[in-house]
């Protein structure tokens, strides 16, 4: 559905945060990985362990809860069209790497959640997600500068400030 011109204040907002989480968890995630071999071998984990690997826990579960927001904003009240008028194959590959976001968003707490509470292969399948996330972001991140930066149709500039 394509019904915008830009995207509102809650869309951007909630694009930011879910990125800042996102990054968080790809950061520090693999403490929550070195608490759960500790427990496994009945060694302790540092505290610093510990503390990131239960932030991991607190911070993984807001994201599941923002995305399902996000994605009912988005079904309510559109996604714009796209800024400028890119060839067909970036229309497409826009598409797809937006909807594979968002299959990532979602399943990649669920399946933490499985991992947290049934251990392997959760856990092995979870840890996918750290490549697949970088790889995704590095593309989004350089296909949003230049969109920005190169063809000027002012792409990020729409993610930053709400249409009016
Ligand atoms: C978007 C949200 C999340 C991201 C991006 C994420 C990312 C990561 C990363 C990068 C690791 C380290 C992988 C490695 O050591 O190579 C990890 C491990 C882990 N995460 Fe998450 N995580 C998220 C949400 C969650 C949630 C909600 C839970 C549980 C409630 C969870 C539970 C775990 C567990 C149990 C491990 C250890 C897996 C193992 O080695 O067995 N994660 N996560
Ligand atoms: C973990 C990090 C990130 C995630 C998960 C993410 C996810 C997404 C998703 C799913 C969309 C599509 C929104 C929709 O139409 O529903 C989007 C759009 C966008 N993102 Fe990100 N993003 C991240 C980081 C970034 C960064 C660092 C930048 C800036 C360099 C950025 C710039 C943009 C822009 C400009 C758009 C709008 C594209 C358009 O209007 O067609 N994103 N992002």
């Amino acid at each position: 559905m394509e019904t915008r011109r830009g995207y509102s204040i809650f869309q951007i907002a909630l694009h930011w945060l879910i990125a800042a989480l996102v990054l968080f968890q790809l950061f520090f995630g693999e403490s929550m990985t070195v608490v759960v071999d500790a427990a496994e071998d009945g060694q302790p984990a540092s505290a610093t362990d510990q503390a990131l690997g239960s932030a991991h826990y607190w911070v993984g579960l807001p994201v599941l809860a923002l995305v399902l927001v996000r994605l009912v904003l988005r079904l309510v009240s559109g996604a714009p069209a796209p800024a400028g008028h890119g060839s067909r194959w970036m229309r497409v590959a826009a598409h797809v790497s937006h909807g594979l976001f968002y299959v990532l968003l979602l399943a990649t707490p669920a399946i933490g959640l499985l991992a947290f509470y049934l251990g392997d292969p959760w856990g092995d399948i979870h840890s996918l997600a750290k490549p697949a996330f970088i790889v995704l972001i590095a593309v989004h991140v350089v296909a949003a500068l230049y969109h920005q930066f190169w063809l000027r149709d002012g792409t990020l500039k729409r993610m930053l400030s709400p249409a009016g």
